[in-house]
């Protein structure tokens, strides 16, 4: 018998994989630590995870970091979510630019502090002209706030309720011109959406693991992309569909 573990191989890259980075607190609680100690640690992977994106090929990476919901949580948690934020602007966008790394944003930045909302709008506008692989951050984000904000918006143009249809509803949302999710990936166990694309996600796969978001690393999202080339998309079909035959997709 070898000794070697051999690797499965990735045999579908999904175009868009979204990963709801849950667990920083228990990584914190399991070490005795700070719940903000928990959050910082779930920075330290970012750069490893972008790389082997852009190594495995993936052209989106959604990262959902903080929730329209996450706001209720105690006021010293959510001012040191704001400053890891505005940390890991500062420490990694000069090199998710050498890296060919597009930033995006997805939810609503108006309730961030200016200073932080300036930030996030400086690094979008550097690396826009980047195309390896397309980062959109979900911070301040809810599935439900950017329906609101899309029903808004489509009242305000005077859109005609005869025109709405899937693909209009699509373009109002924040993630106008991003492929749907082809894989949405949880981390530390739990099993529900937590408000994060509930449109988009309409038909992606879903891969949860057990690993807490701090220890979530390059081969943590090889096994992920393994498991979604086992799987068999039907797209309420009764036969698997190749996905750019997916009749949803935009
Ligand atoms: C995810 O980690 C990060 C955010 C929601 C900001 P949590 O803070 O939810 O960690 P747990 O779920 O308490 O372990
Ligand atoms: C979802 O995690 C939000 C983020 C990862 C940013 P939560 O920890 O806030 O979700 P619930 O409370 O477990 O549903
Ligand atoms: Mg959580």
């Amino acid at each position: 018998m070898s000794p070697h573990k051999v690797e499965e191989p990735i045999t579908k890259i999904p175009t868009h994989i979204a990963v709801i980075m849950d667990g920083n607190g228990r990584w914190a609680a399991r070490r005795g630590l700070p719940r903000l100690a928990g959050h910082r640690a779930g920075t330290e992977n970012l750069r490893r995870v972008f790389r082997a994106c852009v190594e495995f090929g993936i052209q989106y990476l959604t990262l959902y970091a903080f929730s329209t919901e996450n706001w209720g949580r105690p006021e010293d948690e959510v001012k040191g979510l704001m400053g890891i934020l505005a940390d890991v602007i500062d420490r990694e966008t000069a090199e998710l630019n050498k890296e060919g790394v597009r930033l995006r944003h997805i939810g609503r930045l108006e309730r961030l502090d200016p200073l932080l909302r300036q930030k996030v709008l400086n690094a979008i506008q550097l690396t826009a002209h980047n195309d390896r692989l397309t980062v959109c951050l979900a911070f301040n984000y809810g599935g439900r706030d950017e329906m609101v904000c899309a029903v808004q918006r489509m009242i305000e143009s005077g859109v005609a309720a005869s025109a709405v249809n899937e693909s209009l509803i699509s373009n109002y949302l924040f993630t106008a011109g991003i492929p749907d999710p082809d894989l949405i990936i949880r981390t530390s166990g739990e099993m529900r959406m937590s408000n994060f694309l509930i449109w988009q996600g309409a038909y992606a796969e879903w891969y949860v693991t057990n690993t807490l978001w701090p220890d979530f690393d390059k081969e943590e999202l090889r096994k992920a992309i393994v498991d979604y080339g086992r799987r068999e998309r039907r797209f309420g079909l009764v036969v698997p569909v190749k996905k750019d035959q997916h009749p949803g997709d935009q």
